[in-house]
């Protein structure tokens, strides 16, 4: 029987690359995000590729829509063997331009979304006494990056979440880990939400990242699609993708110089 993976947010970037990367290796597949006809698309290369796929549309903030997706799985395939927990949304903005309605909407998905699909398919990890568990996070959940409080807080909630997750579930069979991607020249942009005090401040933010995203330092989708594949067949607790990993590094061992540098770079507004 093919192994099975769940990858959420699969219609584009990342998680697209992952979902591709894991049906030339074999997997079928069971993806989701919102937009249909995307998810649909991804879906009928992985067909192409031979193998099966389950391609449903979902908000991952929606809790009843995920466990109904675990359970078709389950049902569908009798296994499933890898959750990648990827869909995500990014944020750029002043705390003070942050709205209650922002954070909520960065919570439920960034970190509620990974949480339900865990809390869907843990009994099923338990009773085979195995399962991999990837959550997608980012530098900005290993670094505090100034004016993206909401995202990075969302993030570092998903580093603590899988290392404490990890510990709990590695003598159980089920292995976690967390893939870090830096700067990726993905999609991001698209659904990006960018707040500042007025539109032309916020058009800036918007520039430099994309311009971030583009310079040569990005990485792209597919070098955090090997990283997660390569955590799969070789769990490890935590793997750094791309350009941050120095100073996510410098960031653990000398946080006060880091931090330092990073407040430097709230003159320029964004990082
Ligand atoms: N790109 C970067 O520079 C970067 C850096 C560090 C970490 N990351 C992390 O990498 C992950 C993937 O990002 P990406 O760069 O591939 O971004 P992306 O191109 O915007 O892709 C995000 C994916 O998530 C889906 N999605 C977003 N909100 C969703 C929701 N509520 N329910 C279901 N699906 C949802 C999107 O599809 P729909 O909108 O159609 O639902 C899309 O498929 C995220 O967790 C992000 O935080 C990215």
């Amino acid at each position: 029987m093919s192994p099975t993976a769940f990858i959420t947010g699969a219609s584009q970037g990342i998680g697209k690359a992952t979902a591709l990367l894991f049906a030339k290796n074999g997997y079928d597949l069971i993806i989701t995000a919102r937009t249909k006809d995307k998810l649909e698309a991804v879906a009928e290369e992985i067909r192409s590729s031979g193998r099966q796929v389950i391609a449903i549309t979902a908000d991952t903030s929606n809790r009843s829509a995920i466990e109904a997706l675990v359970n078709l799985g389950i049902e569908r395939f009798s296994q499933i063997d890898v959750l990648v927990n990827n869909a995500g949304v990014c944020m750029s903005a002043p705390m003070a331009e942050t709205t209650i309605e922002d954070w909520e909407r960065i919570i439920d998905v960034n970190l509620w979304g990974y949480i339900y699909t865990i809390n869907a398919l843990l009994p099923h990890f338990i009773e085979r006494k195995q399962g991999n568990i990837i959550n997608v996070g980012s530098f900005g959940g290993k670094v505090p990056l100034p004016k993206m409080t909401a995202y990075c807080t969302s993030k570092f909630a998903i580093a603590g979440l899988t290392e404490t997750l990890r510990l709990e579930l590695e003598p159980q069979g089920i292995h976690v880990s967390g893939v870090h991607p830096s700067v990726t020249n993905s999609d991001f942009m698209e659904r990006a939400i960018f707040r500042d005090r007025d539109s032309q401040e916020e058009e800036n933010r918007r520039k430099s990242m994309q311009q971030m995203l583009t310079s040569p330092l990005a990485s792209q989708p597919e070098d955090v699609a090997k990283a997660i594949l390569d955590a799969v067949k070789h769990p490890q607790a935590e793997v750094m993708v791309g350009s941050a990993k120095v100073p996510a590094f410098l960031n653990r061992l000398f946080p006060g110089i880091t931090q330092g540098m990073m407040q430097l770079t709230t003159k320029s507004s964004l990082v």
